[in-house]
């Protein structure tokens, strides 16, 4: 990194001219273009830097290098790095100083990953709702702008000499709702731009990302506004988590892939595409969690989206909070299957699943589902080869399936009874994980799975006794460890939550939403707090019906019950 050298330190009024950060060396100026283009597909150092009060608060220890190495070599070519500056102020108006030590370990993170050639865009995070909230009635407009331009130029000094591997984004998610919002968020990428030039060095060149309300795709469509006299390189971020219920595993939604859900994906994305025809777009958060998505679901949801962003030159940027893919501590990825497929642009062979939004059952040839107690047959598993051949399937220790294990057809893999009785099936569980690999594109992984239902340490509990706090429940698991859905009915029959489930599929309906009605660990499921003062307000016994993959009804389920 260039040494820096400050012209002015004094503070700086809004509106006046001033000399900025002088840097030794050049810059390489790079067209938004370019760096949109070279950028994908990116990874995003997500609840790090951006966590609050302080790095390290959340789910994540302080960034380390090795972090970077991991992204690096997983194939991302950049790393989106989320900073939250709202507990980092050390005066108030009207300097609005920004904490050295904190500024210079923004630097420092900078600094890891331009070092390994990896792009990178700073931003403004949580800030947006926590201090530049618009659309509060009682915003003060005014202290605003003071602190959002104070902030900027600070950032902006300090990396005034950073490479053209750097680009500035002016505010994530900006809190919108009215048109009036959509234009005090224009105000926003109007701050930001004067603030980075006022600051110097080589900002006037660098290049930044502008965002509409919300970085919603819709919102920024309709009121986002080039800023007047803009003279650096620019491209527009937004981000993109939907289906809603898909992502966030609300109402039993576990199904991914119909025509319907290609299609709303093409929509948006060929909808912000028509509105800015010429400008370089970047996708900057979307993701599908191995948490608590369904595999076979979730890889061709990637794939899908991956793909359809190229279709229309939107660069991708996947959001990870440090529980969704990379386990930084081991240097592992969490799902290696949705990182290939997001990493490589060749064709991908996929399993294939239920697509279908009316089923009663739902099956996914990420698996061989054993049941505990049933005669091993030959397994059948559809696959999508997408124009490639499988080349081999080897198990944990890379040793390769021997050829009669297996037999492929055109849309098929079946595995045969030979090879699924050498299995030690002593204990329910995942007896083995295959690795599938194929003439090109990513190498699925393919678990056997032998199940039988979970039992529950107890099967009741008077909600009023339990309220206040989470409920854990102990479980025996058999199979996969994790819930697949919750269905909640109270005893005269009543949904418990959202009775427009009842519109839905039959595996949808009366279903609860994951992580505000319910949740798990290794050892319990969990009704949350939420859930139990639902019951207490219903005033009726009710019914937790905890599901598990395969979704095959009463026999893969456990119910507990919450009595007032
Ligand atoms: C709004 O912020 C400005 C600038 O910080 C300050 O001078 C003014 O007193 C504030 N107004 C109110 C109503 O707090
Ligand atoms: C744009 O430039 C013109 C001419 O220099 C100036 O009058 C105007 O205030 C500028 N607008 C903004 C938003 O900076
Ligand atoms: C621009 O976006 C809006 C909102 O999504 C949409 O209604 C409109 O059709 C889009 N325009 C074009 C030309 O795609
Ligand atoms: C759960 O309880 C409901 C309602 O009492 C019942 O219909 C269902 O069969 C039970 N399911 C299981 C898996 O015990």
């Amino acid at each position: 990194m260039q040494p820096l050298r400050l012209l002015a330190l004094t503070a700086i009024l809004q509106g006046s001219s001033v000399l900025g950060a002088e840097c030794s060396g050049s810059f390489d100026a790079i067209t938004a273009k370019d760096f949109t283009a070279k950028l994908d597909p990116g990874w995003n150092l997500g609840n790090t830097l951006d966590a609050t009060p302080d790095e390290g608060s959340w789910n994540n220890a302080p960034v380390e290098e090795s972090t970077l190495d991991y992204a690096k070599s997983a194939g991302f070519k950049s790393v989106r790095l989320p900073v939250t500056w709202t507990h980092h102020f050390t005066s108030e108006s009207p300097d609005w100083t920004v904490d050295s030590e904190w500024l210079q370990r923004v630097s420092d993170v900078v600094d890891m990953i331009t070092s390994r050639d990896l792009y990178t865009l700073v931003n403004v995070h949580h800030d947006s709702w926590e201090w530049a909230d618009v659309t509060q009635s009682d915003a003060n407009q005014t202290m605003i702008e003071e602190k959002f331009y104070r902030l900027w130029y600070q950032i902006g000094t300090k990396l005034a000499c950073t490479s053209s591997l750097v680009a500035f984004e002016s505010i994530n998610e900006p809190p919108c709702e009215t048109a009036e919002d959509g234009a005090k968020v224009n105000r926003f990428n109007e701050i930001f731009l004067k603030a980075i030039n006022d600051a110097g060095g080589f900002n006037p060149q660098r290049v930044v990302n502008l965002v509409g309300g919300g970085s919603d795709s819709e919102k920024t469509s309709q009121w986002f506004e080039l800023p007047a006299n803009i003279t650096n390189p620019y491209a527009i971020q937004f981000h993109f988590y939907s289906p809603y219920d898909f992502i966030f595993s609300a109402w039993g939604e576990t199904i991914w892939g119909s025509d319907a859900d290609k299609a709303e994906i093409e929509t948006t994305l060929d909808l912000i595409r028509g509105n800015f025809t010429d400008v370089p777009l970047v996708l900057g958060e979307y993701d599908a969690s191995p948490t608590n998505t369904e595999p076979a679901a979730r890889w061709k949801y990637h794939e899908h989206l991956v793909r359809t962003a190229a279709k229309y030159d939107i660069s991708t940027i996947l959001w990870d909070n440090g529980l969704d893919h990379l386990d930084r501590t081991s240097g592992t990825w969490r799902d290696p299957t949705s990182i290939s497929i997001i990493t490589t642009s060749e064709s991908n062979s996929l399993p294939d699943s239920t697509e279908d939004a009316s089923a009663t059952s739902q099956w996914s040839s990420a698996y061989i589902f054993l049941k505990v107690g049933d005669e091993v047959t030959d397994q059948k598993l559809p696959y999508l080869f997408n124009g490639n051949t499988l080349t081999s399937i080897s198990d944990e220790k890379g040793t390769a399936l021997a050829a009669d294990a297996y037999a492929v057809s055109s849309d098929a893999i079946t595995f045969s009874s030979t090879y699924l009785s050498t299995l030690d099936t002593t204990n329910p569980g995942i007896l083995a994980t295959l690795t599938l690999e194929f003439s090109a594109g990513a190498s699925p992984t393919l678990q056997i799975v032998q199940w039988d239902t979970p039992s529950l340490s107890s099967t009741s509990a008077a909600a009023s006794s339990v309220s206040g706090s989470d409920l854990s429940i102990p479980i025996t698991w058999k199979g996969l460890s994790k819930p697949a859905a919750v269905k909640a009915l109270t005893s005269s029959g009543t949904y418990l939550f959202d009775d427009w489930t009842q519109y839905l599929g039959p595996l949808q309906q009366a279903r609860a939403t994951y992580n505000n009605q319910w949740n798990w660990d290794e050892e319990n499921v969990i009704l949350t707090s939420a859930a139990i003062d639902a019951v207490v307000a219903a005033g009726e016994d009710t019914v937790f019906t905890f599901e598990f993959y395969p979704r095959v009804d009463e026999s893969n389920a456990v119910n507990f019950t919450l009595t007032v």
